[in-house]
Order: structure tokens, then C-alpha cells, then sequence
């Protein structure tokens, strides 16, 4: 079982798309029962609200099934996860300062790393479109990042 969670700052914008993106290319690849996969915020802001409501509508648009609600990263979450994935540096700093002084540290890592290294996304962190309303980009970026991020497990895996 690889367990995998995404974290932005509030939990409503990124980080669920990331969840919901990455879920459906493991469903698609009938992988399902290998992953578990799960998302939070930093901040506790939008703790139990839905994703917000233009994340919802671009992830409809593209078939994508979501359902989660807003939660706040926890300590134990640095032992129920093997790789956790930051949409953007200050959020694997707020991750960092969180898990200071646990002893067993999942991989932490910039979501974006594997499709920035192999040159498909220009950027290596996702921009909050909170502030902006550029959740088409976000969506585009957590697109090449879920795929990326698929493609280097299952070969690190064997699955
Ligand atoms: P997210 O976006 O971190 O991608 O979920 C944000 C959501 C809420 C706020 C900021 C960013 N906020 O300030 O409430």
C-alpha cells in the first residue's frame, strides 16, 4: 500500500484537486487497491467544508469524482503517509515546522518536482488560485503533476 497526501494551506483549492486528479489516474489504471490517497491544509481555515466551489466545477468538467471536505494537516499524519506532496513552498515549510522533532518522516516533497524535472509543467509549485480564480491553470498544473507523480511510482514500485 503506497499512502499518499496532498497538502495546500486551506484545503478547499489545490491540494482536494490533487486528490481527486491523482485518484481518478489510479483508478483509470486500476491500481486502486494499492494507493491510499487523502489531502489537508496547513491552516485549519475551511476545516469540514466542501472543496471550494470552482475546484468542484473544474474537476465535474473533466469527470473527475469528489467528496472530500477540508481538514487540517495533523501530526500523525507524518506516520499514516509514505509521501507527502506540497503544492508549493511555503506549505513544505508549515510541513516541516509541524513534523519538527517526530523521529519517522514520511518523503516530504514539492508535488510538481517529477513533471518539472522532466520538463512538462514550467513551474515546480502550484499558484494559489484562491486570489486569482486560475483554477483552469491550477487544473492544468495538477494534471501533468498527477500523471508525473503516477508514472515515478509505479516505476519505483513495479506496479
Ligand atoms: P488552497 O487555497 O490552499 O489551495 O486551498 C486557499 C484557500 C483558502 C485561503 C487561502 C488559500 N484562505 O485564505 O482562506
Amino acid at each position: 500500500m503506497i499512502r499518499v497526501l496532498f497538502v495546500c494551506l486551506g484545503n478547499i483549492c489545490r491540494s482536494p484537486m490533487a486528490e481527486g486528479v491523482f485518484a481518478y489516474e489510479v483508478a483509470k489504471a486500476g491500481l486502486s487497491d494499492q494507493f491510499e490517497i487523502d489531502s489537508a491544509g496547513t491552516s485549519g481555515w475551511h476545516k469540514g467544508e466542501t472543496a471550494h466551489r470552482r475546484t468542484l466545477e473544474v474537476l465535474k468538467m473533466r469527470s473527475v469524482p469528489y467528496d472530500g471536505r477540508s481538514r487540517q494537516l495533523l501530526v500523525d499524519d507524518a506516520v499514516r503517509f509514505d509521501l507527502i506532496l506540497a503544492m508549493d513552498r511555503d506549505n513544505l515549510e508549515g510541513i516541516e515546522g509541524l513534523f519538527k522533532g517526530i523521529f519517522r518522516k514520511p518523503d516530504i516533497r514539492l508535488f510538481l518536482q517529477d513533471a518539472y524535472d522532466e520538463g512538462l509543467v514550467p513551474v515546480d509549485e502550484v499558484p494559489d488560485p484562491y486570489y486569482t480564480d486560475a483554477f483552469l491553470e491550477t487544473y492544468a498544473l495538477v494534471d501533468e503533476g498527477s500523471k508525473a507523480l503516477l508514472a515515478r511510482l509505479r516505476r519505483e514500485h513495479g506496479i
